[in-house]
């Protein structure tokens, strides 16, 4: 595989997410986490925070870069010559959705997905999850990488911040 796209909202990144991209860098030449642009749903972390902390997160895979989208994935795919998709798959409840999704590229623009099965010991994890415990007050290390670690505090620790 030339090129592919990890797609998501990352809000925020997890140790999970790292698993499904570090997987990914090594199935694809090059790799995009493209971070959705999603004007209707609130986020706790705005889109630059968003990149930030992906960034971060994924500095020590050299063929992985990050980028944004908004409206539909198969368009910025065709824009950039992206063929593939990599997604993780947690768990059989996720994948009545993940298939829909993936029928549903490949009918648009024979986009096609693969998936990687999320490594067991984050089979649990996820964004609101991860949200949940900060908010009051769980240890979230070893769920996040350490930069997220450190933004969670200071967006729960803001008054307001979370809200
Ligand atoms: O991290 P998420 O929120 O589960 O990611 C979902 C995402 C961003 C991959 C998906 O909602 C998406 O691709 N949205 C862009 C709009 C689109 O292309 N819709 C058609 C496929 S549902």
């Amino acid at each position: 595989m030339r090129s592919a796209v990890c797609p998501g909202s990352f809000d925020p990144v997890t140790n999970g997410h790292v698993d499904v991209f570090t997987r990914a860098s090594e199935m694809a030449d090059k790799v995009t986490i493209a971070v959705l642009v999603n004007r209707t749903k609130q986020s706790l972390f705005t889109l630059d925070e968003r990149v930030e902390l992906l960034q971060a997160s994924v500095g020590h895979l050299s063929n992985v870069s990050v980028d944004v989208f908004e409206g539909l994935l198969v368009d910025w795919c065709r824009a950039q010559g992206v063929k593939h998709v990599i997604k993780g798959l947690r768990a059989v409840s996720d994948f009545d959705y993940e298939l829909q999704m993936a029928q549903l590229n490949f009918r648009l623009a024979e986009v096609e997905t693969a998936f990687v099965s999320t490594n067991p010991k984050y089979s649990f994890l996820s964004s609101s999850i991860v949200k949940e415990v900060a908010r009051y007050g769980g240890d979230v290390s070893g769920l996040v990488p350490d930069a997220v670690r450190a933004a969670l505090q200071k967006k729960f620790a803001t008054p307001g911040g979370g809200a």
